[in-house]
């Protein structure tokens, strides 16, 4: 099984970063697993142009780092989201990726199962990150690929992730569930 997780917090070792840290612990103790993690903030990915080459060509043309991200995606069995909620959305480092997902031609790539990690500093509901798993819902109903978990851990100045063992164990058992 092939896990690809897009860490989409543009701070490496923030909140987001350290939950995807457990989950992925959780994972690696899954035999018969091979990782790939994809810090976004350190990859160049250009905003999707709506040139429409993809729609009568293969694969996107603009020429950054989607070109190596394209075909450990295609492979994946799993793929991983982890973002912060920036302004009740996800981050732009994550929604230029998804953007970028315009030119899959995805009834010719394998079926994925889709994880959502999210962290926010606002207490729900409200934060946002009812909205940005909303928007993960309709993407993948979309695409076709199924939304299997979605866990989100609010991180306001008393609860940064390092000290919410609650949320640290709930995730690495999701990893394990992987
Ligand atoms: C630009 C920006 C926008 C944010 N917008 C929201 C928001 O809409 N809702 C919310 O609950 N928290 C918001 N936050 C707080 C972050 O989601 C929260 O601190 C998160 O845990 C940061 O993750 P990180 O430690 O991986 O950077 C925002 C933070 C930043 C820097």
């Amino acid at each position: 099984m092939k896990v690809l997780a897009f860490l989409g917090s543009p701070r490496r070792n923030g909140n987001t970063a350290r939950l995807l840290k457990e989950l992925l612990k959780g994972v690696s103790e899954k035999s018969g697993v091979t990782i790939n993690q994809v810090y976004l903030q350190e990859n160049k990915i250009l905003g999707c142009t709506g040139c429409g080459y993809c729609e009568t060509s293969t694969g996107c043309k603009l020429e950054d780092d989607m070109q190596n991200i394209y075909p450990i995606l295609k492979e994946a069995d799993v793929l991983i989201f982890a973002t912060p909620v920036y302004w009740w959305s996800m981050s732009s480092q994550l929604k230029a990726l998804i953007d970028r997902f315009y030119a899959l031609k995805i009834s010719e790539i394998k079926s994925k199962k889709i994880y959502l990690l999210m962290t926010y500093g606002g207490s729900l509901p409200n934060s946002g990150a009812e909205l940005v798993e909303r928007t993960f819902r309709d993407i993948f109903k979309y695409i076709g690929w199924e939304l299997v978990k979605v866990y989100g851990a609010c991180t306001d100045e008393y609860m940064p992730v390092e000290q919410n063992a609650e949320a640290l164990k709930e995730v690495y058992e999701i990893g394990r569930s992987i």
